[in-house]
């Protein structure tokens, strides 16, 4: 099936697939073709250009584009989609005055959804869980990253990935499974911690290698969770197993998780709310994607990652949804980067880099994705018709998607 989009207002994010993030500088500009078109063959870019080079192209479909844009599908690179139940109760607590850690101290928090999800059947969870892909996918996101982490017993931790690489198998977006074994201590273990990572490493990480069930490892590393020496533990233990590392970090404090994560060659250090000098230089030297979840900040009233300093700094950032039941119930990546423009002073140049080409890094997923470059995956976002790319995070509340293409068809 091939499918000719022409007479695109502004046709973004056009790189040469070679190019795999972009950093510093490089973020404020957004490579861009006006009055152009697009060719796909089934599921892959196979042209694009200046309609004025379009005469002699058949397709089967044609998509008159007349006013509108197009660009690649959102790459969110961190999320927890696949959870159980909610917590809008725990919302109701923050608005009347306790904090995520106090509700987290009174058996809420991660240790509330574990619970729910440890009751929930693999087919309820699965369920659940599909609503909002089906929801994301509309949204424009065409790759996703998916974590494990609110099972927290051997069972519920496989079940939960079981169910992400079902997700993997029936839909057509890009998935990639993260196991977060260490996201919270369960209450069985809060007085042997030891004995927690014990059952990571020994238990859980040998079945979920056994199964082919996850392709990287993340860590919670903050005051409460886990330390810089779990951390380091339990990131060896997952490389053994062949999965790369990923970290939570920074959230709510500094004390070297950034610098960790850079010697462990993590793909991504995610959250940074928090950040120092250190943690610059730390990934100044490294090959580490920073990852900055502006729905978080947003929803919990806590700083806003410092975008201009990292990419002042001359590092690439990359923004993701943080989708989960506690700290972020939305997996909107149009939000997020009219967020990162709004709060973070990112320019829409900078937040639209961020949310394509750099979080498919993010994934380890940018050869295929990220970017309209010839030979990789045909997933696009036709929008309405807008003015401009900078009316997209400016109309913040309005859904600005006509149509979203992935692996080369409608959804
Ligand atoms: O990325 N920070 C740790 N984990 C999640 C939130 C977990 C929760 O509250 O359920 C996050 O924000
Ligand atoms: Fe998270």
């Amino acid at each position: 099936m091939s499918i000719l989009i022409t007479n695109i207002r502004e046709l973004l994010q056009v790189r040469d697939s070679s190019i795999s993030k972009v950093s510093g500088k490089e973020m404020k500009y957004l490579p861009t073709i006006k009055n152009a078109y697009v060719l796909i063959k089934d599921d892959i870019i196979t042209d694009f250009g200046s309609m004025n080079d379009c005469q002699n192209i058949f397709a089967e479909q044609t998509i008159d584009a007349t006013g509108k844009l197009v660009l690649p599908t959102w790459c969110d690179s961190h999320t927890h989609i696949v959870y159980a139940g909610n917590r809008e109760q725990e919302f109701v607590d923050r608005i009347n005055g306790l904090s995520y850690e106090e509700i987290a101290n009174r058996g809420g928090g991660i240790l509330n959804s574990a619970k729910t999800l440890q009751n929930t059947s693999e087919d309820d969870l699965y369920k659940q869980s599909i609503k909002r892909v089906k929801e994301v996918m509309q949204l424009g996101t065409g790759a996703i990253e998916i974590k494990s982490g609110y099972g927290l017993t051997v069972e519920a931790e496989l079940k939960m990935l079981r169910v992400i690489k079902r997700i993997k198998r029936d839909f057509p977006i890009e998935v990639k499974a993260t196991f977060l074994g260490a996201h919270a201590l369960p209450s069985l273990y809060k007085d042997n911690k030891e004995g927690y990572i014990n059952l990571i490493t020994e238990e859980m990480l040998p079945k979920i290698a056994n199964e082919q069930l996850a392709d990287y490892i993340d860590v919670f590393c903050e005051k409460g969770y886990f330390s810089l020496d779990d951390t380091d533990k339990i990131l060896s233990a997952g490389k053994e197993y062949g999965l790369i590392p990923k970290i939570h970090v920074n959230q709510f404090n500094t004390f070297g998780g950034v610098a960790l994560g850079a010697i462990h060659n993590a793909l991504s250090v995610d959250h940074l709310e928090e950040l120092n000098n250190d943690d610059i230089v730390a990934l100044q030297v490294s090959n580490t994607m920073p990852v900055a979840l502006p729905s978080c900040s947003y929803f919990l009233s806590i700083p806003y990652t410092p975008a201009r300093q990292l990419i002042d700094a001359g590092l690439p950032l990359a923004l993701a949804t943080d989708y989960n039941p506690g700290s972020s119930p939305s997996g909107n990546m149009n939000f997020v980067v009219s967020t990162a423009c709004i709060k973070m002073k990112m320019t829409p140049e900078e937040a639209i880099n961020a949310a394509t080409i750099n979080g498919a890094y993010a994934m380890g997923i940018s050869n295929m994705y990220g970017s309209i470059s010839k030979e990789k995956k045909a997933n696009l976002i036709i929008t309405k018709e807008v003015p401009s790319y900078n009316y997209l995070p400016y109309a913040f509340g309005d859904n600005h998607i006509d149509k979203v293409i992935i692996n080369g068809k409608c959804i």
